[in-house]
């Protein structure tokens, strides 16, 4: 983000105080921030969460790891589902599940889910799965797709939950890291009324991870799928009892591990990031219910982003259903059939509370405001915003077009390492201002660092995090050192986010985007050294350099550099191959928007590619220092050359 834009940010004048009537139903007040922090987490760790037994210590703060409620024993399936059923809420509706294709449609009861995890949890334990065993699951946003994480909660088998987006390559990678035994899939997805191949994909993945030895395949679209005689099972054709009696919940220890997600880092390796049972499931039910000001017995809420991801494991799948909510499950695109789908679903199960990602809201803008205007949204009345900042125009948009300009918006900031938001308002506390996430949540400390390490009490610098939160992850699986050296040496004693930020006047933060080699495309975390490696393995490659830049729809955009190997000409197909080539070793979501063949790369004398020189030629900046370069006139045969391409 450049100066500019910091500024014109922070020349934000408008303020939304909490509507009155809003703020006088809240489920939380401004004195919430006023509760010391133990007592916060304690009271939250008890309220919030059944116990098989009860924790005995808070917090054991050992840098840089935590452990949350030591000693207690619980199942995070039976906090999701079981009590809420022993509760007498059997009848609640869990999730209206909407299918793509249009009239495809399910609502499933918590009763319901009850029985449909102890179905999935009773397959899962004929193939021997268990407390401890690694389960991957890639599946697209199919109610299975829930009910199979639920089910490897309620055995103790923790899980990995896989992108359907991914390449086979990605996914045995996470396989094999994690040491996966068996895979949860589906025979194909829909997209868009095309069919995305995931068991084919999964097939290719399983033969490269040898420890994968069974696999359970849902039927979603009846597609013809081979099957491997031994390995593969139908999930509808296995025999098994969906008696909740017949698999109790296994008693966890607050520490166990509940899952792996995998993210992308400054290195080509994307981390699994831990997560444990105890402080995670406290942490984002405590959030959601604060921060969505949920009202269980009449709130329809949608989190419109994909289970893939850990936005829709915290606010989809563990948050919600931990607080017995009602929410929606969409499979689709925003704009299949047609502009107006998510607004038609808006309308049609009342939906109260939209949580979704600025590139949507973008897209949105830019298709019009008429295909939410054919629709009455009068159901809403809060909105949430995650994944990337948020620019005010879209801010002001979403607010005036989708909010009806009655609802606030929260502006949630979070990791997949913080596990839960972190930073946001409270809707019924908190004067937001369009593009600020505000305050950090109750119990939770934040502060902005400069290059020296030096608090800024108002200015910009680097954000960090002061002490331990009850989600925040336990460390990256089985690389103890690389979690040290990414997230607790930059600034000793803090947790370093990775992201700028800015503090105003009255102390709000204002996000301002990675700091580090990770793009933000879509709000999807993407290094630029895996799309790097991932172009060099191509046999016609010699050198390739990628960055980001700015995207008016995208947040950023993939640039990459690539220097041909030989006598290898550029060429449009060559192009098309190289973006492929991208899709097929990570996913299609890793692209490259533009692709700039150059004889070569702008490099240091002592050989190192010059990656502030790239951005700024892929940002169409004026040019910095180049007078390091070992050959000056790469960069203006660079230039225009990028300025060419397609
Ligand atoms: C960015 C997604 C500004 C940030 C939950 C962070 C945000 C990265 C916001 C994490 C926000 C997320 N404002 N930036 N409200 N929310 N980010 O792990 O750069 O996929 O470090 O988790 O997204 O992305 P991740």
């Amino acid at each position: 983000m450049s100066d500019q834009t910091i500024d014109t940010l922070l020349d934000e004048e408008r303020r939304f105080p909490p509507p009155p009537a809003f703020a006088a139903q809240a489920n939380v007040h401004a004195d919430v921030y006023d509760r010391p922090f133990e007592e916060f987490w304690e009271a939250n760790g008890r309220e919030r969460v059944s116990w098989f037994q009860p924790f005995g210590e808070l917090c054991r703060w050992q840098p840089p790891y935590a452990q949350w409620y030591l000693g207690g024993k619980l199942n995070v399936a039976y906090n999701c589902v079981d009590r809420h059923v022993e509760a007498g809420l059997g009848d609640r509706v869990a999730y209206y599940w909407e299918g793509e294709p249009e009239g495809d449609r399910l609502t499933i009861t918590y009763a319901r889910l009850q029985r449909d995890v102890a179905r999935m949890a009773n397959v899962l334990g004929q193939l021997g799965v268990g407390k401890g065993t690694a389960v991957a699951i890639y599946m697209g946003m199919v109610p299975e797709l829930p009910v199979a994480m639920l089910a490897c909660a309620r055995l103790g088998a923790p899980h990995t939950v896989v992108f359907g987006g991914f390449s086979a390559d990605s996914l045995s990678d996470r396989m094999n890291d994690m040491g996966c035994e068996v895979l949860i899939t589906q025979d194909e997805a829909w997209r868009r009324g095309g069919r995305v191949p995931l068991k084919r994909t999964a097939d290719e993945a399983m033969a490269a991870a040898p420890g994968v030895r069974a696999s359970v395949v849902v039927r979603r679209t009846g597609g013809e799928v081979p099957m491997t005689e031994g390995r593969d099972h139908w999930y509808h054709e296995v025999e098994a009892s969906d008696d909740p009696a017949t698999v109790p919940c296994a008693p966890m220890d607050s520490e166990d591990l509940l899952f792996l997600m995998y993210t992308s880092g400054t290195t080509a390796k994307p981390k699994g990031i831990v997560h444990t049972t105890a402080g995670y499931l406290v942490g984002v039910a405590t959030t959601h219910w604060a921060i969505f000001d949920l009202k269980p017995e009449s709130d329809v809420y949608w989190c419109a982003a994909d289970i893939g991801w850990i936005t829709g494991h915290s606010y989809i799948v563990y948050g919600p259903l931990c607080n017995a909510a009602t929410s929606v499950l969409y499979e689709g695109t925003p704009d299949f059939p047609d502009k107006d789908r998510w607004w038609d679903i808006v309308e049609r199960y009342g939906v109260t509370t939209l949580y979704t990602a600025p590139t949507a809201i973008r897209a949105h803008m830019k298709w019009g405001p008429e295909h939410a205007g054919r629709h009455d949204l009068s159901s809403l009345r809060l909105l949430g915003s995650v994944g990337e900042p948020i620019n005010p125009e879209a801010w002001m948009w979403y607010h005036e077009h989708i909010g009806g300009e009655r609802c606030p918006i929260v502006d949630t900031w979070w990791q997949t390492e913080t596990g839960m938001v972190l930073i946001t308002p409270l809707p019924g506390v908190t004067t937001t201002k369009p593009g600020s996430a505000t305050k950090p949540f109750p119990g939770v400390r934040a502060a902005v660092l400069n290059e020296q390490g030096e608090r800024v009490e108002q200015g910009g610098g680097y954000l960090v995090l002061e002490r331990p939160w009850p989600a925040m992850t336990r460390g990256i699986y089985g690389d103890d050192e690389r979690f040290r050296s990414t997230y607790w040496e930059r600034f000793p004693g803090f947790y370093f986010a990775g992201d700028g930020a800015r503090i105003d006047a009255d102390g709000d933060f204002w996000l301002l985007g990675r700091v580090d080699d990770v793009m933000n495309v879509s709000g999807h975390r993407i290094s630029t050294i895996e799309v790097e490696s991932a172009l060099v393995d191509h046999p016609k490659v010699a050198e390739a350099a990628v960055c980001g830049r700015s995207d008016a729809t995208t947040g950023q955009a993939i640039v990459a550099y690539v220097t041909l190997k030989g006598n290898e000409g550029p060429s449009l197909e060559m192009l098309e191959e190289l973006r492929n080539h991208v899709a097929h070793k990570i996913g299609a979501i890793a692209k490259p928007a533009n692709i700039v063949f150059t004889p070569e790369l702008p490099k240091t004398r002592s050989g190192k590619i010059m990656r502030r020189l790239l951005r700024d030629v892929a940002e169409n900046r004026p040019l910095g220092d180049t007078t390091t370069l070992a050959d000056a006139s790469v960069v203006s045969e660079l230039s225009q050359r990028a300025a060419e391409a397609p």
